[in-house]
């Protein structure tokens, strides 16, 4: 199935061919000339275009296929093009093919004919697609699982998960709201011997705290009222697999001992039960609290810690690891062009203004700004302006007098700061850097040498003079 755009001059061709296909199960838009399908094509990213040569107005079928040549690639493809033509002149056919068209077909032509010729097109697309992940997956280390990043932090963290992702420890993930804690456990779990078992995710503050025991350890029939039947417990359910424990901070004192048992042993004991259960589990629990203010505080338990932290993940904030930013965002914009079937790309003023921001919502933020950018811009280019403004650097944070009990890493700091006021400058300026160095209040050279030191212009960039 697909999507397709039918381009024909003639009513009766477009309405035939689209209702054909439409029954077939494709999804098919139609336009009657070349600057129609042009707008069409500006928004929506279709698999195939099936277009008539020659039309009237200023773009034939020629100029549809180069008009389809020159859009963005949406996850690294554009759309496969089939040429109609009423005269069998074997010329334009081939000089389309010669330009690209994957096919053509000669009209009148039989049902089962565009058939094979659609069938085949869509099948090499999703073919080109298949490889393209492939090549994608072998050439970059900058993904795991479903997780994105070539920072050093990632790269750390992606080692880290190929070693530890088949032992049984315990591992506990550690990290602002939105760094991706879910998805670690989650490339954890698929990428471990434990894969083909269930992986069971729960999250510990949405339950109540009477349900939470039953719904951990399952429970015998009768065993309080409502439980009408005997029901397993979550621990079960992940047996062979992995449990995820997600917002572990928000259990229950009570429920802790009763975790901490159930870790210690291996079993487990149904409410209302008497015997326990074996259980063959992972367990891998996230939290974005700070555990050990909470066990100083009393409200976590330490022995319980120590039982899941066997192993520690951390995962750093967004705006400790700027370099994600780029990576991340093409990745989004990849999804959410495909899933909106829109046609887009990022500017590089939009990239750089992605890069000033501090993402306190981390990768869930990203996430969010691309899906909204992709959904309310029309063109098919999002420019800076199409973005939400910065949340502005919380300068405080860089001047805080109260020093962090886990110390600061100063030179990572500095650079915080640094990049992101030369990075505002630079918005400001339009990317106009004679102008932002006077903003900042050094040399055009020392912008320079600041712009390659911090990664965010290229040494052959920046060593054309072109700035005005
Ligand atoms: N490195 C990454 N690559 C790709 N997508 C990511 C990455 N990190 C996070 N995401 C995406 O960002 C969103 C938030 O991630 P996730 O739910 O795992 O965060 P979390 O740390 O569990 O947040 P919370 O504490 O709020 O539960 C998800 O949609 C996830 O797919
Ligand atoms: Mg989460």
């Amino acid at each position: 199935m697909g999507a397709i755009l039918v381009v024909d001059d003639e009513q009766s061709m477009r309405d035939f061919l689209a209702i054909y296909l439409r029954r077939n199960g494709h999804q098919v838009k139609v336009a009657a000339d070349g600057t129609k399908a042009l707008e069409l094509l500006r928004e929506t990213a279709f698999d195939l275009v099936v277009t008539d040569l020659r039309m009237p107005g200023d773009l034939d079928g020629i100029g549809v296929l180069k008009a389809v040549k020159a859009l963005p690639l949406v996850a690294g493809l554009t759309p496969e093009v089939i040429v109609m033509t009423a005269y069998a002149s074997a010329d334009t056919a081939l000089s389309a093919m010669k330009q690209g068209a994957y096919d053509y077909l000669t009209k009148p032509f039989k049902l089962d004919e565009i058939e094979v010729v659609i069938n085949r097109a869509l099948e090499k697309r999703t073919l080109v697609a298949e490889n393209l992940t492939l090549r994608e997956r072998v050439a970059g280390k900058a993904r795991l699982g479903q997780l994105v990043g070539k920072s050093r932090a990632m790269e750390q963290l992606f080692e880290l998960i190929s070693k530890i992702h088949s032992t049984k420890s315990s591992v506990l993930i550690t990290g602002e709201s939105g760094t991706g804690k879910e998805l670690v456990a989650r490339a954890l779990h698929t990428e471990g011997t434990r894969g083909t078992h269930p992986f069971v995710a729960v999250n510990c503050g949405a339950i109540p705290e009477q349900l939470m025991e039953s719904e951990l350890f399952g429970h015998k029939r009768g065993s309080f009222t409502g439980a009408v039947a005997d029901k397993r417990g979550l621990f079960q359910e992940a047996d062979g697999g992995t449990l995820f424990l997600d917002e572990i901070g928000e259990l229950s004192l009570g429920l802790q001992v009763k975790l901490l048992r159930a870790l210690q042993e291996r079993k487990v004991k149904p409410v209302g039960e008497t015997e326990e259960l074996e259980v063959d589990v992972r367990v891998i629990a996230a939290t974005n609290r700070d555990l050990e203010a909470d066990i100083a505080s009393g409200a976590f338990r330490s022995d319980l810690y120590y039982r899941l932290n066997v192993i520690e993940v951390r995962i750093p904030p967004l705006r400790h690891r700027r370099e994600d930013i780029p990576l991340l965002a093409e990745n989004f914009l990849r999804r959410f062009t495909r899933e909106q079937r829109r046609v887009a790309t990022l500017t590089p003023e939009a990239m750089r203004k992605l890069e000033t921001f501090d993402f306190p919502g981390n990768v869930r933020e990203l996430e969010n700004v691309i899906e909204r950018a992709v959904a309310l811009t029309s063109g098919p280019k999002i420019d800076a302006a199409d973005l939400p403004d910065p949340r502005p650097t919380k300068v405080s944070a860089a001047v805080a007098t109260e020093f962090p009990s886990d110390g600061i890493d100063l030179d990572q700091l500095l650079g915080e700061f640094e990049r992101s006021w030369v990075l505002r400058a630079l918005e400001l300026t339009g990317g106009v850097r004679k102008r932002a160095a006077i903003l900042l209040g050094i040399s055009f050279r020392s912008l320079r040498y600041r712009l390659q030191k911090l990664g965010i212009e290229k040494r052959d960039d920046a060593d054309e003079e072109g700035d005005a």
